[in-house]
């Protein structure tokens, strides 16, 4: 069996079937600690990886173009889209499919993947163009229609739910995701203004939040946007899973790798670590200076020790 019949996965084409992909805008992103992930992967000639959250695929180009075969995954079909000239530059050695990192155990297992993995990547959050499309609704920076699905094939997305989540459920949200000190108020607020108008964009949320935080070090949206996405993707139920699928199928003494954007996300993966061999390294100060992303990153990675 080759290796292109054991990962015969649904191809870009036919992936797109049955869902609209939103306009792609063309913008460049900048992975995150790159050769920190190379190294912490230890990722060599011919081994096989799977990298969790494609994104635009420059952590899978660093792994491929060490001679690996790896199988990216992305629950957005934009993301998806992007690989097709992946798969054209790597035919034999790149795959990729739609899906959550969190499905990463059945998606290898599919057609009987035969070995375990030597490495596993994720790297967390949302893309620079996911951020940059204004349509995804994800920015607070920029006008758009409130989405911020991951996966625009699902059925709830922002908009949707903060018209109809009761007082209480926003209030858990915004603090339990958002770690935000005015979560009742601006819950309160969203209800009194939805009664007149539902809350469809970006700045109709942005607007509200404002009448009760104002700019401290960062944006005074930043907790309440983290807190909705976090929410309408599920994100630490997907984490979870992941983290416990990723070491199912690792070989003995193969990597898992994980870059985190904010504490609540970092201690999942700190928990999940805490009795494995595991490692903690954070960005350097020039990369901080040349890659605002990085700022707020933490590279973690875990050594399987034993089936
Ligand atoms: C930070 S970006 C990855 C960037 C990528 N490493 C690169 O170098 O271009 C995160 C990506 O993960 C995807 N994502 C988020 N949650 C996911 C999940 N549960 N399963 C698969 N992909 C996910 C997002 O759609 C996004 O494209």
């Amino acid at each position: 069996m080759t290796i292109q019949e054991m990962l015969s996965f649904s191809s870009v084409a036919e992936s797109q079937n049955g869902y609209t992909s939103v306009s792609i805008k063309q913008n460049v992103h900048v992975p995150v600690m790159k050769q920190a992930v190379i190294d912490a992967l230890k990722v060599r000639d011919g081994g096989f990886y799977i990298d969790g959250t494609f994104g635009a695929g420059g952590h899978t180009r660093s792994i491929l173009e060490l001679g690996a075969v790896v199988l990216a995954l992305d629950r957005d079909q934009d993301a998806v889209n992007r690989a097709a000239e992946f798969e054209k530059e790597y035919p034999n050695t790149f795959f990729i499919q739609r899906a959550s990192f969190s499905n990463m155990d059945k998606i290898w297992g599919k057609k009987g993947a035969p070995m375990k993995v030597d490495g596993i990547l994720l790297d967390l959050g949302f893309s620079s163009n996911q951020i940059e499309n204004a349509d995804r609704g994800f920015s607070f920076m920029k006008d758009g229609d409130l989405d911020m699905r991951f996966d625009i094939s699902q059925e709830l997305n922002a908009k949707s739910w903060l018209n109809n989540a009761v007082k209480d459920e926003m209030v858990r949200v915004f603090q339990e995701y958002g770690q935000e000190k005015n979560a009742l108020l601006i819950a309160n607020e969203i209800i009194r203004s939805r009664k007149a108008n539902p809350i469809s964009t970006t700045f109709d949320l942005v607007k509200i939040i404002e009448k009760y935080n104002e700019f401290d070090r960062k944006h005074a949206a930043t907790r309440i946007f983290q807190a909705i996405r976090i929410h309408v993707n599920d994100e630490f139920t997907h984490i979870r899973k992941a983290l416990v699928e990723a070491k199912k199928i690792l070989k003995e003494h193969g990597r898992l790798a994980v870059l985190t954007f904010h504490s609540l996300e970092d201690k999942i993966v700190k928990d999940f670590f805490a009795n494995e061999v595991s490692f903690l390294q954070l960005p350097t100060q020039s990369e901080v200076e040349e890659n605002s992303r990085a700022r707020s990153a933490k590279l973690r990675w875990m050594i399987k020790t034993e089936e």
